[in-house]
């Protein structure tokens, strides 16, 4: 197995109690707090009420930082910087789905360098020293943002969408129920992007079978599982329980120990989000098929063993390449069947353009069996459409 080192520094609250703990780990940190949020769910379904409610409980001094956007840009990153040196913030308070997580994140790292953090950080390869710490309560699940150190932002100027690293949050909270005003689509998109996150760790290297693939294969087996029962009975917390902390395992590094993660779905997928705002689950689940398809060959016996331990299906009387297929086609009725869109017509992306743009500026991966040259992924974005 390949050298590793591994950590996960964030302590994770999860059930319905775990805004209760919320109080007292506040005291951990001094009076500035920075409320950061999205574009106002949670002034509708009631989960502001309940942070104001905490943090006037723990006696602190509450500033706000609102209205950050799905895909957030690098700009509004740095209004949120701005504001934590403003107002000399001791701990910022991140609440929403991924998209409030990595901007609140970016604004912390930037307002710990003196530099430009996307310049320092992707040209100089310079991160932040000591960013003030970031507490996450997850209201949509599926990115795992709460368990890393990634932000993914969009840099309007540049045309580009970027992982960039710094702090992990130091305590996540996970409250299933916050998921319950979610619209389900947008549920079952964060869903959909935890399977994309272990599939494209599942696929890459190394070709033998490691304990992080038997791992993996049980985490994509629940997440199939309770996201037919989640759509079956909307109102039940169990599944819903299980795919958040399903989604929050796929981002603990556990299952990509000793792996070489591919991730060349995502990278694709982050420059058509750069160049369309479009939904990440969204926008994944219109390439993973296709993708597969055309990469399986460089290692058929591992899509033939993801269409068996994943898909269940029976590997009787087939050959090897016909069990990897019908494994990619179950994957395509599956994201069918949770009312996902198979094709980038569907979320209105019809501009040849634009794949083109896409595929001349997505990050290209190393990790996994089949590297794909830019125009290749042109032609796959093209039969995506
Ligand atoms: O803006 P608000 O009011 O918060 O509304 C959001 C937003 O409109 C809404 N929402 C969230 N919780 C809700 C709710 N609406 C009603 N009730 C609730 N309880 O849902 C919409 C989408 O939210 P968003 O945060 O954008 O979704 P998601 O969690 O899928 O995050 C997507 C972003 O995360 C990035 C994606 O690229 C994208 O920018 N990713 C981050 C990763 C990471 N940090 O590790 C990895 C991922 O692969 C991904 O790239
Ligand atoms: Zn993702």
């Amino acid at each position: 197995m390949n050298s590793f080192y591994y950590e996960l520094p964030v302590r994770v609250h999860f059930g319905e109690s775990c805004i209760d703990e919320l109080t007292e780990v506040l005291g951990e940190y001094g009076p500035n707090v920075l409320l950061s949020y999205g574009g106002g769910s949670i002034k509708k379904n009631g989960i502001y009420d309940d942070m104001t409610a905490v943090l006037r409980k723990a006696g602190k001094n509450v500033f706000e930082f609102s209205g950050i956007m799905p895909n957030p840009t690098y700009a509004k990153a740095q209004e949120g910087a701005a504001l934590i040196r403003e107002h000399a913030i001791d701990v910022v308070l991140a609440v929403g789905g991924g998209s409030v997580l990595d901007c609140s994140k970016a604004a912390v790292w930037q307002a710990a360098m003196d530099e430009d953090l996307w310049e320092g950080q992707l040209q100089r390869g310079r991160f932040p020293e000591n960013p003030i710490p970031l507490l996450a309560v997850l209201t949509a699940a599926g990115t795992g943002s709460e368990m890393n150190k990634e932000a993914v932002i969009t840099n309007e100027e540049l045309g580009i969408k970027e992982s960039l690293y710094g702090s992990y949050p130091e305590h996540s909270f996970l409250r299933p129920s916050y998921t319950m005003s979610l619209p389900m689509k947008q549920f079952i998109s964060g869903a959909f992007d935890s399977l994309s996150h272990c599939m494209e760790t599942y696929f890459g290297g190394p070709r033998r079978i490691i304990v992080s693939d038997e791992l993996n294969e049980s985490v994509m087996r629940s997440i199939i599982r309770n996201l037919r029962l989640a759509i079956a009975h909307p109102e039940d917390l169990e599944p819903r329980s299980e795919l958040i902390w399903d989604s929050s395992l796929a981002e603990t590094g556990i299952l990509k120990i000793g792996k070489q993660t591919d991730f060349q779905a995502h990278q694709i997928e982050h420059q058509l989000g750069a160049f369309t705002d479009c939904n990440h689950g969204f926008g994944l689940s219109a390439i993973h098929a296709e993708m597969y398809r055309r990469i399986y060959k460089g290692d058929v016996a591992r899509f033939a063993r993801f269409a068996r331990e994943v898909f269940g299906i029976d590997p009787s009387d087939m050959t090897e390449d016909a069990l990897a297929l019908a494994g990619i086609d179950a994957l395509e009725d599956f994201i069918r069947e949770i009312g996902l869109p198979t094709h980038l017509s569907e979320i209105d992306i019809t501009d040849e353009e634009i794949l083109r743009k896409t595929a001349e500026t997505c990050n290209l991966s190393e990790g996994c069996c089949t590297h794909l040259s830019r125009e290749e992924i042109f032609e796959l974005l093209k039969a995506c459409m």
